[in-house]
């Protein structure tokens, strides 16, 4: 049985679409059931429309709290029985009672070698401190910002002439890589998660 899978997002939707194309392989463990969005204006759910899946936005400001604004995701994620979701460029913070409800069930991706450079401006910050590597992370999510159990990393070098947006580019790119081939390996089983580390099963 394939995985159900819900993609989160908040704008442009690259690794939304990375995920998608991915499970359009009749090989592929998950299907891309529905795209929601904390911004009306992301282009990521123009993307999706236009490979047939189903958006939903859903905007804070239309709810008393946080924990409203994840539960009401999480009724909407339960109805049409999700598996597993993925956060792909999601700018909020997930309250803990909706990480605990999904526990183990959430993978995120962040544009840094984690536990480094957790936050914003990733690439910034790597640039500023001289740093000659970076990369990206996929992991499962946990309460606190950018922490989980890491399921792959890919690195690059940072050459001289870099800046945020070419240095950004290179490793967006394998975010694009990594991000489906995480969900495939979770969406198959073929991890398991003991404490906080993810081993092959
Ligand atoms: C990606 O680089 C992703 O890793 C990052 O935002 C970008 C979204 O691009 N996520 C975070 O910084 C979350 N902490 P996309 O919308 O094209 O996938």
């Amino acid at each position: 049985m394939k995985k159900r899978v819900a993609i989160l997002i908040s704008g442009r939707g690259s690794n939304m679409e990375a995920l998608i194309r991915a499970a359009q392989d009749h090989n592929y463990p998950a299907t891309i059931e529905l795209v929601i969005s904390n911004k009306d204006s992301a282009l990521g759910l123009q993307v999706a429309n236009s490979y047939g899946i189903d958006t939903k936005t859903v905007i804070r400001k239309n709810f008393n709290s946080d924990q409203e604004f994840d539960d009401h995701i999480s009724n909407i994620l339960l109805q049409v029985q999700i598996d597993i979701i993925c956060t792909a460029g999601y700018m909020k913070i997930l309250t803990k009672k909706f990480v605990d409800e999904w526990m183990n069930k959430i993978i995120n991706i962040h544009p840094s070698l984690l536990p480094s450079y957790k936050g914003l401006n990733t690439h910034r910050r790597a640039l500023e401190d001289g740093a000659r590597v970076t990369g990206c992370t996929t992991h499962i999510v946990r309460a606190e910002l950018d922490s989980g159990p890491i399921i792959m990393q890919e690195s690059v070098h940072i050459e001289k002439d870099d800046d945020e947006d070419t240095l950004a580019a290179k490793v967006l790119k394998l975010e694009h890589r990594i991000f489906p081939e995480s969900l495939q390996k979770i969406a198959s089983g073929k991890l398991i998660i003991k404490d906080n580390i993810v081993l092959e099963n």
